[in-house]
């Protein structure tokens, strides 16, 4: 159990970790190269570390020291380390989802396992498009707990292909998990595979390919893809600040009076940033400086004390705050009037049932929140601004789940809260209590 204060007039600079998603890729994109790749700075979360070991059992040499990864990669054709090979994403989706569009153009059989928490995300958004661009892959059938369909889930069973063929795709979710699986199988496909995405998510995997040298192109919503027989690595790669996790101090820089919060060299990639949008139309006042050009862009945000209130969020601007959503009804709790967020049910599939999650511990401390259809799909309504509880809250084993309810707590006027488990917030973010602590001194 871990004991949460309310804290009153912050005044710090912060830095966060590097950036999870782009992390992720910068070793599987390195591994995929002939020679050595320095990765700079490199952080083991334990959702990196799964990629990493990962990709150790697929023949790279990974060297770890004082946060810089050096990487030998293996070239186009990983060498796995022993057979039959079986791998562990513990917990990480990104690991399995984007590694499973590799490892099926690969000439070995593999084993993917995970992790239980894992275990229930649902995985037949990658399996059955890569199975279409004739990949042998295949997962674990299930019942959907909510609508009782059979679905795939881990573990997935991949068996080397007669071949990979270049194909169309027009996805139905925006999932950067998805189209980078697509994209990797792509490099090794016949022909080319164009992509295209209902709203624009993440698009580090384009950015790092183009970085790598592969012939990808992007225009608007599609993405096409040509196959490639070597990439070029960039020898160097800086990887900025995570922006979802300094979206939890930029919050809290937001709604605790008296305060001016720092946090430097943050990624400021639009497809991330969505929440910055949405908490300036709340009336947050959030500045960027020292903005900084690379491949991708990058700068220390500024954020002082607000008052806000309510906005509306359209389900568009969605995949760019996707893991953000948790800490935007933290900060619509605290603003004047209704916040509609809309076109949110992928937030049913992520670690925990983010909805549930949220809705359960914030209605306990007295949030008039609720969750209810939109059209296709679902939103939060919250009517903030009003005086809440502390309370004893859940983390229901979800990193951003507890980091939300922490900052939340630390916002309450009076007396303590406690959250039972924050072990999870080593997923992405190991040194946010020790940050937390440092902003009570
Ligand atoms: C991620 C994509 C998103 C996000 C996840 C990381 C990535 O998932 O929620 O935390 O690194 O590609 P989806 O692709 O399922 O939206």
């Amino acid at each position: 159990m871990y004991v949460i204060k309310p804290i009153s007039k912050i005044k710090k600079k912060i830095t966060v970790p590097p950036d999870k998603s782009i992390s992720h890729r910068a070793v599987i994109l390195s591994s995929l190269c002939e020679g050595k790749t320095r990765i700079e700075p490199f952080v083991e979360s334990q959702d990196t570390k799964a990629t990493l070991e990962c990709m150790k059992k697929l023949g790279i040499t990974a060297n770890l020291s004082d946060g810089l990864l050096t990487i030998i990669g293996t070239g186009m054709s990983l060498k796995p380390q022993e057979t039959p090979l079986t791998l562990f994403a513990n917990e990480s989706g990104t690991t399995m989802r984007i590694l499973s569009g590799l490892l099926s153009c690969q000439k070995f059989p593999v084993t993917f396992e995970a992790a239980p928490a894992l275990c229930r995300r649902p995985m037949g958004r990658i399996i059955l498009p890569l199975q279409q661009m004739g990949a042998r892959i295949s997962g674990t059938t299930a019942k959907d707990k909510i609508t009782h369909e059979e679905k795939l889930y881990p573990p997935l069973h991949i068996k080397p292909a007669g071949e990979i063929k270049g194909q169309r795709f027009k996805l139905n979710v925006a999932s950067a998990q998805v189209k980078s699986a697509l994209m990797l199988a792509a490099l090794f496909a016949k022909g080319q595979t164009v992509i295209k995405e209902p709203y624009k998510s993440r698009d580090h995997t384009e950015r790092m390919l183009k970085l790598f040298r592969a012939g990808i192109k992007v225009k608007g919503t599609t993405i096409t893809c040509k196959p490639i027989n070597k990439l070029v690595s960039p020898k160097k790669l800086f990887i900025p600040g995570d922006f979802s996790s300094a979206a939890f101090f930029i919050v809290l820089g937001l709604i605790i009076k008296k305060s001016k919060i720092t946090i430097k060299n943050v990624n400021i990639n639009p497809t991330r940033c969505g929440l910055l949008q949405v908490l300036k139309r709340m009336g947050g006042k959030i500045k960027i400086k020292n903005k900084k050009s690379a491949y991708e862009p990058y700068a220390d945000i500024v954020v002082q004390s607000s008052e806000l209130k309510g906005a509306e969020v359209k389900p568009e601007e969605i995949p760019s705050m996707i893991d953000e959503v948790p800490i935007l009804c933290v900060a619509a709790a605290f603003a004047k009037g209704k916040t509609e967020i809309r076109g949110v049910k992928e937030l049913r599939v992520k670690e925990t049932d983010r909805i549930w999650s949220m809705v359960h511990n914030l209605s306990i401390a007295g949030v008039d929140i609720y969750n209810a259809r939109y059209k296709d799909d679902e939103e939060i309504v919250i009517n903030g601004g009003k005086t809440y509880r502390a309370y004893s809250f859940e983390s229901f084993f979800d990193h951003r789940v507890a980091m939300s309810m922490i900052i939340f707590s630390m916002a309450l006027a009076h007396r303590e809260s406690d959250i039972d488990d924050t072990d999870c917030i080593n997923k992405s973010f190991p040194r946010f209590l020790s940050i937390v602590k440092s902003l009570y001194r």
